[in-house]
């Protein structure tokens, strides 16, 4: 079965498209290279020439908010006789800050990008579609864990983007019965790496999220973790995440288009998450005892835009696509360091 996916050379969308190849998918990646390195591409393929595993990729460099573009990869693969069957939706942009500072730009190519992408699939019948949404969504929430049903309220851009996105998916399902198949997937915190060191996170500078900035205080990289306030109320006054192994995460989408394929014309909201919570100072502990491996730190205000605790209810997710992560903290420690180790300037 040939899948699109946009975004498909960046972090999650890269973990993605190789267990999709290991499993027999035609996978084609259609990638601006925005936020991301064509060397991902090499590192898959070689990953998977390793493994003497026979796989279809292509990988097409385009903008989402490039229609034509975008339209002759439908129609060429219509003229191969091997016509895109579903799509994995990852490309966008996932800074929150930058959305503060340019929430027009995030605007253009979340949510135009996007509306151009599901006109683009219509024209091509194609309407099986999985959508990369966030639990940024939820805003600050009362209630952990929290299930699909709580209520939204998006405090940036960014997640602002992400819910009109979800709306707009629901306005299209609803329009026309028996069309569209869409499978919204709210993640939590997706860390770490493929265990083979090959591909990872590879954040542009300084990176944003608590993970990556970890793994390069402890190769050196960067001399210490700021931790964003010890002042919240949680156990030990740090915030608290659900994080989720990439592998898992990747998991999960395949979980999703298998269901897509047995569930025509459904419209779901699926958070995908670990359903545990770690606060930071855990997490610092936890990497050493884990790796051996120290992290300096020293505790500073709190990040504007931050929320005390954030933990996904996952029982849809396990009921619904019979999913859930198979990695715990070990794994995400371990695989984290080790990409880290192996790529210490990322892809460069
Ligand atoms: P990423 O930046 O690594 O990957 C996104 C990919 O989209 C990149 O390869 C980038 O080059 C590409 N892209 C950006 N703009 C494009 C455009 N206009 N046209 C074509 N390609 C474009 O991000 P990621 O972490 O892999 O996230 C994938 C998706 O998941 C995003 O939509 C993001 O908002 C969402 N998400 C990510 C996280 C996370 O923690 N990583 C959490 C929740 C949701
Ligand atoms: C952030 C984004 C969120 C996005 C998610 C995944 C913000 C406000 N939120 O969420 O929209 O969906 O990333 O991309 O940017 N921390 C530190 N020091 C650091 C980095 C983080 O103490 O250098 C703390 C944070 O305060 C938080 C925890 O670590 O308590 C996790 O942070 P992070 O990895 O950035 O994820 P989120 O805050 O959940």
């Amino acid at each position: 079965m040939r899948v699109l996916l946009t975004g498909g050379a960046g972090y999650i969308g890269s973990h993605t498209a190789l267990l999709l190849l290991q499993r027999g998918f035609d996978v084609i990646i259609y990638d601006s290279f925005l936020n991301s390195s064509s060397k991902v591409i090499n590192s898959i393929e070689f990953y998977l020439n390793s493994k003497q595993i026979n796989y279809k990729l292509k990988t097409i460099v385009g903008d989402i908010r490039n229609k034509d573009c975008l339209d002759k990869v439908f129609k060429d693969s219509i003229n191969e006789a091997n016509p895109i069957k579903s799509v994995i939706h990852f490309a966008g942009l996932k800074s929150v800050s930058q959305s503060v500072d340019n929430p027009l730009q995030y605007w253009d190519v979340n949510v135009c990008g996007t509306k151009n992408l599901l006109e683009v699939m219509s024209l091509n019948n194609c309407f099986s579609l999985v959508f990369s949404s966030s639990a940024t969504v939820y805003g600050p929430s009362e209630l952990v864990p929290i299930k699909e049903n709580s209520s939204c309220r998006p405090e940036n851009p960014y997640g602002n983007t992400k819910l009109t996105v979800e709306t707009i998916l629901n306005d299209l399902f609803l329009s026309k019965s028996n069309v569209w198949s869409i499978s919204i997937l709210r993640y939590f915190n997706p860390v770490s790496a493929h265990p083979s060191g090959l591909i990872g996170e590879d954040p542009r500078g300084i990176p944003d999220n608590l993970f990556p900035y970890i793994t390069q205080v402890a190769i050196g990289r960067i001399n210490t973790l700021n931790v964003y306030g010890d002042d919240w109320n949680t156990r030990d006054g740090s915030g608290i995440r659900d994080y989720i192994h990439i592998i898992d995460l990747a998991e999960g989408h395949i979980a999703a288009l298998n269901y897509l394929k047995s569930n025509k014309f459904t419209y779901e909201i699926i958070n995908l998450g670990s359903n545990n919570g770690y606060s930071v100072f855990e997490i610092i502990n936890e990497f050493h005892r884990i790796t051996g491996y120290k992290v300096n730190y020293k505790v500073v205000k709190r990040r504007s835009g931050d929320i005390s605790i954030s933990i996904a209810d996952i029982s849809k997710a396990n009921k619904l696509l019979g999913w859930s992560p198979t990695r715990n903290l070990k794994d995400m420690c371990l695989d984290g360091l080790n990409w880290q180790i192996k790529n210490p300037n990322g892809y460069c």
